[in-house]
């Protein structure tokens, strides 16, 4: 593994050892969970080999790098902006890049700053005042559209681009199909039936990978060389995970380790709650893709057995240091219900010092003297560490060496492969979505759709009775 960047993942304060018994992990309970992890491992393996988990091959294929790259060169100096519509799994991976990666102003630099690529704007909602706001200042003539969806049948996403079409067809006139790039299923759904009808440019995303895994896939990865992100190194950082996280182990497989330790704090200490902290604005996306892989993979009401066991842990994305003034009074002195993991980048881009040491300062702010911004977080950082252990708040610390493309794509790995064991240790199905259904097909009752009529009478019914009652108004 050479020279390549490490992540580390610290877990001394989840242990008794340091917070005691009451909250803390023995490691006899861990050593109590080695044989089921070493069995999931073997399960997994099993599964990737019948070719069940696809998503793990993700790292491996350049052939998808060369593709996007060769799209990316040809269009890129033609457009000043790409704006991406997709929602949950279809998005969340790819704000996750812009924010680490890019510029925290990208959309702000000129086009010589951005090295001619062009504004990224990710647009996961269907709020008609966002949505207008963002038509207010893109021009149609030069922007390229980017409509991902891997069902193909979204009603957000397909809202959004029966919007869009008639925009730019009344706009662009027969131009228009050059400013709509797809990515979606390769066979499936009704946004490749069009893709294929009008000739539209478009990537497919591999069989078998579901929205929240998909960030390595075009998914993620066009919007990223978009913007001149080093798609080849965010790949390459998921292998160099892949291969460091083999291990049957526990002690040896930071993965595996990971899903243990959160399944033993939440199953047997009632952590229920797995706060994600970063220390670093820049990984606040990653927080947000994270908590979505991780609820919406493992809060599952059966068991893979069928049983009724209504489980998963709660993930909040909570950025350090500004939420250390507004959420760590509870997390300090709060129910013991919460696992903290802190995300810690070793070396920041920039170094901005505050104020030198031999230049005079205003009294009360001497302390300052000599320091930089980057100690200043890296204390804020170990100090509040330091009080929520003390406090026996069980809490442990991933750290990259460097925020890079090759590192994020460790993290997007290492979280996958922990929600997968996770799945195991909970017994879900890790890669399903069923509680998600029930909205949705209410909502398309209620829109109208052919198919829930029955439905729609049912819950018009329901809506009618709610509003009987139990209203109360501020004025009239
Ligand atoms: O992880 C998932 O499967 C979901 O969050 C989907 O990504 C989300 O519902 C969007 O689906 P689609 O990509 O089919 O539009």
């Amino acid at each position: 593994m050479g020279d390549k960047k490490t992540v580390h993942l610290d877990f001394h304060n989840m242990m008794a050892d340091s917070i005691g018994p009451e909250h803390g992990i023995t490691e006899e309970e861990l050593k109590g969970l080695e044989p089921l992890a070493s069995q999931y491992v073997k399960e997994l393996k099993d599964e990737r080999i019948q070719g069940k988990l696809p998503f793990l091959d993700l790292p491996y294929n350049q052939d998808i790098v060369v593709q996007i790259l060769e799209t990316v060169d040809f269009i890129k100096e033609k457009f000043k902006n790409l704006v991406v519509l997709g929602i949950g799994g279809s998005a969340l991976g790819n704000i996750a890049i812009h924010t680490a990666l890019n510029h925290s102003f990208h959309n702000l630099l000129t086009d010589r700053e951005r090295n001619g690529f062009p504004r990224i704007f990710i647009h996961d909602n269907i709020d008609p005042d966002g949505f207008s706001h963002l038509l207010d200042i893109i021009k149609p003539h030069e922007t390229l559209f980017n409509f991902t969806t891997k069902s193909g049948t979204t009603v957000e996403t397909m809202s959004q681009f029966l919007i869009l079409i008639r925009l730019l067809r009344n706009k662009l006139g027969n131009g228009y199909k050059d400013h709509i790039i797809t990515i979606t299923d390769s066979e499936r759904g009704t946004l490749r039936a069009i893709t294929e009808r009008e000739g539209f440019q478009s990537f497919s995303i591999p069989a078998g990978v579901g929205g929240r895994y998909s960030v390595l896939t075009p998914v993620g990865l066009f919007s990223a060389a978009m913007s001149g992100v080093d798609i080849g190194a965010l790949l390459d950082g998921a292998a160099w995970v892949d291969k460091a996280c083999q291990s049957d182990n526990i002690w040896e497989n930071p993965a595996l380790m990971g899903a243990a330790l959160y399944f033993l704090s939440h199953a047997g200490k009632n952590k229920n709650l797995l706060i994600m902290m970063s220390y670093s604005s820049a990984l606040r996306g990653a927080a947000d893709w994270f908590c979505q892989l991780w609820a919406e993979s493992l809060g599952k009401k059966f068991s893979v057995s069928k049983e009724i066991i209504h489980t998963g842990s709660t993930p909040v994305k909570a950025i350090g240091v500004t939420d250390q003034h507004s959420q760590l009074q509870l997390y300090m002195e709060g129910p013991y219900d919460k696992v903290i993991t802190f995300w810690k980048i070793e070396r920041f881009i920039n170094t901005v010092p505050i104020i030198n040491k031999e230049d005079a300062v205003e009294s009360g702010l001497e302390y300052l003297q000599g320091h930089s911004l980057n100690d200043l977080i890296e204390t804020e950082f170990e100090g509040t560490r330091l009080a929520l252990t003390e406090q026996k708040r069980p809490n442990c610390t991933i750290t990259l060496d460097e925020l890079s493309a090759f590192t994020l794509g460790q993290l997007f790995y290492l979280f996958e492969l922990q929600t997968a064991y996770a799945g195991k240790f909970y017994k879900v199905n890790t890669f399903d979505q069923p509680g998600v259904e029930a909205g949705k097909i209410n909502t398309l009752a209620l829109l109208g759709k052919k198919e829930f009529e029955q439905r729609k009478t049912e819950i018009t019914v329901q809506l009618q009775k709610k509003k009987e009652g139990y209203r109360i108004s501020c004025g009239n």
